[in-house]
């Protein structure tokens, strides 16, 4: 994607060919600051602290974090620490543990002096296989934008709703929710966004933030108004991200996708989601009973941050002293809600079967 007109992927290698480049996005939409990881730990800190966040991209920065790890220690027993350490970071994004699993069979069988090479080898490749399966993704979802596009008066734009953060700034490029959307608007369709907030860390400054860099036509709005929306007509559709999806098709995306997806359905919204094929998990069936949901820290759901007139950036309490806080940072939407998978394979059921038909190999390698 561009930013400020310069192509940029979200994670990079360093000029020194080793060290890991990132964007600190705890700081946008208010400040831009990159950071250089330098070790595992590193790594581990930025995914536990969501300077990187979303589950393509932490998976790819999980990866870069055994690298590194194998440049201090290359045996099997700092491996498997390293892969400990990192799989603890963020328990919700099963792209995680795909990526440190496809590491870890890519050096495990090889003698020490050559673990290094070839886990930066499989690195650059989960990061390479990421932007092109968001380019098919694109692809794919773009047909369904199309034929809104086509029923829509002379001049009319497609109405997209989103939540949360499923864009570049997610993935290593174009993103998964979005990049049907900019594969939309590139071609020529008119879009507009309707960019849910997603209390309590905002991710929507950050969709909004990168749909201004590449001059898509957004409204920014509070978490509780896709309901009032659909029901005015007012969204063709929503396309959402997600962090994984079981064998029979549930979702689970960021808090509060669950709420969007009910409203959808009650309006005759069409509801899709949008995935990397690393996303589905094939071990887990019931979504509800067998994904684990991230609890954080009461501090994201007490305070907010933003610019406040004088400039600076800041951060204010907002709950009442003493009032306890929780903070369940996924839900899962159970598969009858969803109208479609958007995938690098196709727009696909989310049922058993249409997950098995389009991934035969994955549901194979897991039972
Ligand atoms: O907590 P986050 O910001 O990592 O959550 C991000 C999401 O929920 C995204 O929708 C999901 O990871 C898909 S990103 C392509």
């Amino acid at each position: 994607m561009k930013l400020n007109g310069k192509l940029t992927r979200s994670i990079w290698l360093e000029p020194d060919g080793w060290s890991v480049g990132v964007i600190d996005q705890t700081l946008l939409p208010y400040d831009f600051a990159t950071l250089r990881l330098a070790s595992l730990d590193d790594a581990a800190r930025a995914i536990r602290s969501m300077q990187v966040r979303g589950a393509p991209l932490i998976g790819a920065a999980a990866a870069y974090g055994l690298c590194l790890g194998l440049r201090q220690d290359a045996s099997d027993e700092a491996l498997e620490r390293g892969y400990a350490t990192l799989l603890a970071t963020r328990p919700t994004a099963i792209n995680l543990k795909w990526a440190l699993d496809e590491v870890t069979a890519a050096v495990r069988n090889r003698p020490r002096e050559d673990r290094v090479a070839a886990a930066y080898r499989r690195t650059a490749e989960i990061c390479d296989e990421d932007v092109a399966i968001n380019g098919a993704i694109g692809r794919h979802g773009l047909k369904l934008i199309e034929d809104v596009a086509r029923r829509k008066k002379a001049g009319e734009p497609v109405n997209v709703l989103t939540h949360c953060n499923a864009g570049w700034l997610a993935t290593v490029d174009l993103g998964t929710a979005t990049a049907p959307i900019y594969t939309a608007h590139d071609a020529g369709i008119k879009v507009h966004v309707f960019v849910d907030e997603t209390r309590p860390r905002n991710q929507g400054t950050l969709t909004a933030f990168e749909l201004g860099q590449h001059g898509v036509p957004h409204t920014y709005v509070a978490d509780n108004t896709g309901g009032h929306l659909m029901q005015h007509g007012m969204v063709d559709l929503a396309i959402v991200g997600c962090d994984r999806v079981t064998a029979q098709g549930d979702v689970c995306n960021k808090i509060g996708t669950y709420l969007k997806a009910l409203a959808a359905k009650d309006n005759g919204v069409p509801f899709y989601v949008a995935l990397p094929s690393p996303t589905i998990d094939f071990t887990v069936g019931d979504g509800l009973k067998e994904i684990p949901i991230e609890e954080r820290s009461a501090d994201e759901i007490a305070n907010v941050t933003g610019r406040a007139a004088n400039g600076r950036v800041e951060t204010v309490r907002v709950s009442p002293e003493g009032s306890p806080v929780a903070n369940y940072a996924f839900d899962v939407t159970p598969a009858r809600l969803v109208s479609g998978l958007i995938t690098e394979r196709g727009v696909i059921a989310a049922s058993r079967t249409g997950l098995a038909k389009a991934f035969p190999e994955r549901a194979a390698a897991a039972k």
